[in-house]
């Protein structure tokens, strides 16, 4: 199966609808392997802090959820979680967070990236995903040694983005930051959740529209998981399910935008136990080991069911090998991995 980097929505959502998606994820494998190889690049994920100033309506950790214990792990602690990763090999980080936006935390961020730069100079990628910033707040991050930026648009559709969010969250905003962070030398990602309230086949064939039309690097799509203390938990699930069509999703995307990188998110496992291997083998090529201190993985539930909140680092670095040999391939151990899409972009 061939599909062109012009294909319409109209013919996306057409492939989309069709639930008989062996041949179409085959494919999306097979283009995988001759571009990238039998090779997963692992991004080890430091969840820095569950404080968040926003209040979107399906995450768990929402300003509004006060049965969340807050938590901030300190400089040290977050150096501590990226020097562990780089020493085994892991090739780049990333540092999560809920949005907080003020000069402490942005100097924190700050003094954290030129340390672990310090340390770790160019072969250790580093991410961020901390939200919507200033212009220049992300100018300070990118200069202190980020190279990378994670902001999803969540739908590329601004009337659902609207029905998700409080009233006072931008779809426009979102989408403004999106294009700072790529104008400031950053190699993009942003993504997406699959099987939203209301959401229709033709908002997801928009959404990979939006990936080829905005130019990013890099996806990550995982399946929307209702979190009971949200205001979306009672909201009806579209008809599609939520985990086939995620599947479905990052095998067009890797068909249509071939050197892009995507992530087998971690949501899909919390629906089916080979859920990540299973993104793989649909056309993705990175996954995000968490490697946040066991202590704080509990206070970090976006949505509910979230595997690895009771291993540590050391016990998901072997399932995962273990997992990623099951379906017969390899780590890129050590390999920074950027996005052939932002080649020669980066610094
Ligand atoms: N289900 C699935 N994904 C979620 N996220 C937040 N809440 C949920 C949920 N209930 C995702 C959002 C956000 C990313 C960090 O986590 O897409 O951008
Ligand atoms: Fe905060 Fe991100 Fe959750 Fe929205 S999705 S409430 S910005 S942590
Ligand atoms: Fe964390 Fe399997 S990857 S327990």
């Amino acid at each position: 199966m061939h599909v062109d980097r012009d294909i319409t929505p109209a013919e996306l959502a057409k492939i989309l609808a069709d639930s008989d998606d062996t041949a179409l994820r085959a494919e999306a494998y097979r283009q995988k392997v001759a571009l990238l190889g039998k090779k997963v690049a692992l991004r080890g994920l430091i969840e820095c802090s569950n404080i968040c100033g926003k209040n979107c309506l399906y995450c768990g950790i929402r300003g509004g959820n006060a049965k969340v214990v807050r938590y901030r792990m300190t400089e040290d602690e977050i150096v501590e979680a990226a020097t562990w990763a780089a020493e085994n090999r892991y090739g780049s980080i990333v540092l999560q967070a809920g949005e907080i936006q003020n000069e402490a935390n942005t100097a924190l961020v700050e003094r954290v990236l030129t340390r672990i730069h310090t340390q770790f100079g160019d072969d250790l990628g580093v991410t961020l995903s901390l939200g919507e910033q200033t212009e220049d707040v992300y100018r300070r991050w990118r200069a202190a040694g980020a190279h990378r930026y994670l902001l999803r648009i969540e739908s590329s559709n601004p009337e659902l983005y609207a029905r998700i969010h409080p009233a006072d969250h931008s779809w426009q905003t979102r989408r403004e930051c999106l294009c700072t962070l790529k104008r400031l030398g950053y190699i993009v990602g942003t993504g997406v959740m699959i099987g939203l309230p209301g959401q229709t086949v033709a908002d997801l064939a928009g959404d990979i529209a939006f990936f080829r039309d905005e130019g990013v690097d890099m996806i990550g799509m995982g399946p929307y998981l209702p979190h009971p203390e949200t205001p979306l938990a009672a909201a009806a699930a579209p008809a599609f399910s939520a985990y086939a069509m995620t599947l479905r999703m990052i095998a067009l995307t890797r068909l249509c935008l071939p050197d892009v990188n995507i992530a087998s998110t971690t949501a899909l496992q919390a629906i089916a136990p080979d859920g990540r291997e299973q993104g793989i083998l649909s056309g993705a090529n990175v996954i995000m080991p968490n490697v946040t201190p066991r202590k704080y993985r509990e206070e970090y539930l976006l949505y509910p069911n979230k595997p690895c909140t009771h291993e540590d680092s050391e016990l998901c670095r072997g399932c995962l090998g273990r997992r990623i040999h099951s379906i017969g391939e390899e780590i890129a151990w050590g390999e920074r991995a950027d996005p052939l899409h932002a080649r020669g972009e980066e610094r």
